[in-house]
């Protein structure tokens, strides 16, 4: 095969949030190249986006199922000289990415969708069957696992001298819905705070989906309990904008996960800190090239992103330049796209990639459930379900 992916992307049309990013950070590495795209339900939207993107108006699609037939017929995907797309980028609201991304996997083309990866579990775990069938790759872009000094974290809390992972803190906190802003024609809070658009989850599923997938990968192991309090600040929501979680990991350890978007003032405040019996860790997304390491004997480790400095060979692979020169939100993305790339083109097993895939979409939707489950009772103990089907649970955890 080529050392070019041809990508074709649903959604991501003007006046779109995470589509923009998608295709910079698809581009960074020049391993793929974007040619067709549905970016919008308004197909006049979708031309005008495919035009500022050099791409053909024959190549701007009206929908996925458009650009599968269309793509089909320009010839043999597999093949080193062919042009149809080989891989769909997934960047339209909650509701449409199961159907979206079975439609592809189906049509033999790989995927990269965005989070969450549906809006129930059971449709996660028919896709889930989907893909068993056509050995297509998936990949879910929990952005934060594309951070490098989310990787060194993972590394020092799994050594030894760290000892056994006691406590675990996550916050993601926002504060782009402490108003309704989905009444002043802010199309982002508009489909988020919309169950049929957004699914049962509100900031629970747009960013303590996140929050969860961090606590997992870092300390590697699987979140089984939990107990949930979800609320909404603004009385016309019907979906949680608020809301804290206590929960219990396979490896012992109990943590607290707070997700809100109603903290005022608050960007994107996404910070992780876990506990093991000799030493604790600090990760914060706005810092994202500092990880703290404070240990019980007083000393304090500022850990660095950077090409030059002494990382563990996971993340030394996820930095681009020596320290000092800034790398975030883009290059995280980025490097899920690269891994997924290089894995489709090598023909490597999906788990194996580096980059969270269909286990961490079913684990990720397990634990939306069980929130709202745990919270509609008050709060009480809810297991997480381990998905009927499927690859084993593991993904990236080992
Ligand atoms: N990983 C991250 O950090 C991150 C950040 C932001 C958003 N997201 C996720 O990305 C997705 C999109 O979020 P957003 O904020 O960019 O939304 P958005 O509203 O800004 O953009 C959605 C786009 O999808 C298009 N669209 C909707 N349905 C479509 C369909 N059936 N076919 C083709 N196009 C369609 C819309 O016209 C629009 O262009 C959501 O699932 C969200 O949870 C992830």
């Amino acid at each position: 095969m080529s050392s070019h992916l041809r990508m074709g992307m649903i959604g991501g049309g003007n006046g779109a949030f995470i589509g923009a990013v998608h295709r910079m950070a698809a581009a960074l590495d020049g391993q793929i190249d974007l040619v067709c795209g549905a970016f919008s339900r308004d197909h006049d939207n979708c031309l005008a986006t495919g035009q500022q993107l050099g791409i053909a108006p024959e190549r701007c699609y009206r929908d996925i199922a458009a650009l599968l037939a269309g793509e089909s017929k320009r010839d043999d995907r597999g093949s080193d000289t062919g042009s149809g797309a080989q891989l769909v980028s997934i960047v339209t609201p909650n509701h449409s990415h199961v159907d979206i991304a079975a439609q592809a996997a189906r049509a033999g083309v790989h995927v990269m969708c965005d989070k969450p990866a549906g809006i129930s579990l059971a449709e996660v775990e028919g896709l889930a069957r989907t893909l068993e069938q056509t050995g297509t790759h998936y990949g879910l872009t929990h952005t934060y696992l594309g951070y490098p000094m989310v990787w060194q974290a993972r590394h020092i809390a799994g050594s030894k001298p760290f000892g056994a992972i006691r406590k675990v803190h996550v916050q993601y906190v926002q504060g782009w819905l402490a108003n309704a802003a989905e009444k002043d024609g802010n199309k982002q809070a508009a489909w988020r705070t919309d169950p049929a658009l957004a699914g049962p989850a509100g900031a629970l599923g747009d960013i303590g989906s996140h929050a969860h997938s961090l606590a997992e990968f870092i300390c590697n192991s699987r979140m089984h309990t939990l107990r949930a309090h979800l609320r909404r600040h603004i009385n016309s929501r019907t979906l949680d904008d608020d809301g804290e979680i206590l929960f219990d990991l396979e490896n012992g350890a109990t943590g607290s996960l707070i997700s809100s978007q109603i903290c005022a003032g608050e960007e994107n405040g996404l910070t992780i800190r876990i506990y093991g019996e000799n030493a604790g860790l600090e990760w914060k997304q706005m810092e994202p090239n500092s990880l703290i390491e404070r240990r019980a004997s007083g000393e304090v480790i500022v850990h660095r992103a950077g090409t030059d400095k002494p990382l563990c060979d996971a993340a030394l692979a996820r930095c681009r330049l020596p320290s000092g020169h800034p790398e975030g939100f883009i290059e995280a993305f980025a490097n899920l796209y690269r891994d997924h790339a290089r894995a489709i083109q090598a023909g490597t097993a999906p788990a194996r990639s580096g980059v969270p895939g269909i286990a961490e979409a079913l684990r990720g939707m397990a634990f939306l459930e069980a929130a709202i489950a745990s919270s509609a009772q008050g709060g009480a103990p809810t297991a997480i379900k381990p998905p009927a089907c499927g690859p084993d649970l593991k993904g990236l955890l080992s």
